[in-house]
């Protein structure tokens, strides 16, 4: 076989076979075909695309590329939520917590964050104690006893998604339908899981900003699962504003524990209770999502969730008292209101820029080295669509220093205040199954 033939084919427009995927990713994964040649792939694949079996070949052979975690021992099915990523996505360390007290084993596997705000072992580690380097067997163990643990991401899951990434993103090849799918649903695969819930986001704050887009990749995802014999549904949900009201680790955290008391933001309640049903049916304790949200309801109101959340924090070493002081999370010594500037309704608050501001701050890692201060960020006192008078405060910054003129700046660029009626963007545009 040779590479020179499979650019070609691709090249034209002709789809490749198993064999000629698996030549590629492990001749690449193990140095043997040089960048230039993979570049030049990548390119035709950009170009001419791939059909959804040659979507699934390439997943499959990203997930053996490495490591792969074996959930057998934990008993059940095991349900996983990936969200593609926004900005204040405080759902997992919800929603796991909530789904484990309906019995539904989460064995989650995390990463830590790049951008924005901080990943979900980030916001952990803002509760004094908790740690996640824990070996395979008590991960295992922990899920069977508590149905739920997470564990920080092994080094070498899908190692050529790893090297190929690298690649895409110094060829222009990152904004492929079939790349991007590929690639998230390798490391999905590979950390074990039966079925898989995706929240594939859209709006400023997304990576896929166009809903038609964000369609495709969830299609694409979907259907990639689905072939690959892993249980998959896709939700498509709002990210034009951020979700809830916190956006920084240790403020995230505190609004998870307001959720999982049945007191949190309206939006971030509904989307935690749309993918906890999708979970719990996919994970058969429910027969439907009707019933299955009813239950994660009362859960929530009951005090079982907010239960359920301490004993995992404790299980994996955490300050479990943090969830009725949220006082002892780590706190910013600098707060400052940000106050409206004229009277009429809220229009936008955008995303990617309220992230942005969040980020200078110090909440977010603009690279994998930087260091992130776990205490700062943004809480929202309004909403698109609120009312709001002159003077009156929109948000109140969480700061290490006093000096946030800037940070204020980019905030009052991304509100927009309009006169007249606003409508509020839908929080969940579409499901695909
Ligand atoms: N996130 C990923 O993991 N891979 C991509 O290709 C894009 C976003
Ligand atoms: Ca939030």
């Amino acid at each position: 076989m040779r590479m020179y033939d499979i650019i070609e084919r691709k090249r034209d427009g002709q789809s490749l076979t198993s064999d000629e995927i698996r030549f590629v990713v492990n001749g690449y994964t193990g140095g043997e075909i040089p960048d230039y040649q993979v570049s030049a792939l990548l390119m035709a694949i950009f170009l001419q695309d791939m059909t959804e079996a040659e979507r699934a070949e390439l997943t499959t052979a990203m997930v053996e590329s490495g490591d792969q975690m074996d959930l057998s021992a934990i008993s059940g099915i095991k349900v996983d939520k990936h969200s593609t990523g926004g900005v204040g996505d405080t759902t997992t360390l919800i929603l796991a917590p909530l789904v484990a007290s309906l019995g539904v084993p989460v064995a989650k596997m995390s990463g830590r964050g790049l951008g924005h705000t901080g990943g979900t072992i980030d916001k952990l580690e803002a509760i004094p104690g908790f740690h996640v380097e824990i070996t395979s067997d008590e991960f295992v163990d922990l899920v069977n006893q508590n149905k739920v643990a997470v564990v920080g991401q092994t080094g070498n899951l899908a190692p050529a998604d790893k090297k190929l990434y690298s690649l895409r993103d110094v060829t222009a090849t990152v904004n492929s339908i079939p790349l991007i799918a590929s690639s998230i649903m390798s490391k999905k695969i590979a950390s074990g899981t039966d079925a898989i819930v995706l929240d594939v986001k859209t709006g400023a704050g997304a990576f896929m900003k166009q809903f038609e887009e964000a369609k495709e990749l969830a299609r694409a995802m979907v259907s990639i699962g689905n072939h690959i014999g892993r249980n998959t549904m896709a939700v498509i949900s709002d990210m034009s504003q951020p979700l809830g009201s916190a956006i920084g680790n240790a403020l995230e955290v505190r609004e998870a524990i307001d959720t999982l008391q049945g007191n949190g933001p309206h939006d971030l309640t509904e989307l935690c209770l749309e993918l906890g049903s999708q979970m719990v049916v996919l994970a058969r304790k429910a027969d439907t999502l009707d019933e299955a949200k009813e239950r994660l309801t009362e859960n929530l109101n009951n005090g079982k969730a907010f239960d359920h959340f301490k004993r995992f924090l404790a299980s994996q070493g955490g300050d479990a008292r943090v969830a009725d002081h949220p006082e002892l999370l780590p706190q910013s010594p600098c707060t400052f209101e940000l106050l409206a500037k004229e009277s009429g309704v809220v229009s936008k608050i955008v995303a990617d820029n309220i992230g942005s501001a969040a980020m200078m701050l110090g909440a977010g890692r603009a690279t994998k080295e930087s260091k992130i201060d776990l205490s700062v960020g943004v809480v929202l006192h309004k909403k698109i669509g609120d009312a709001v008078n002159q003077g009156e405060p929109l948000l109140t910054i969480h700061a290490s220093t006093t000096t946030v003129d800037r940070v204020k700046e980019k905030l009052y660029e991304s509100i927009i205040i309009a006169d007249g009626v606003v409508d509020t963007p839908p929080l969940i545009y579409d499901t695909i199954t």
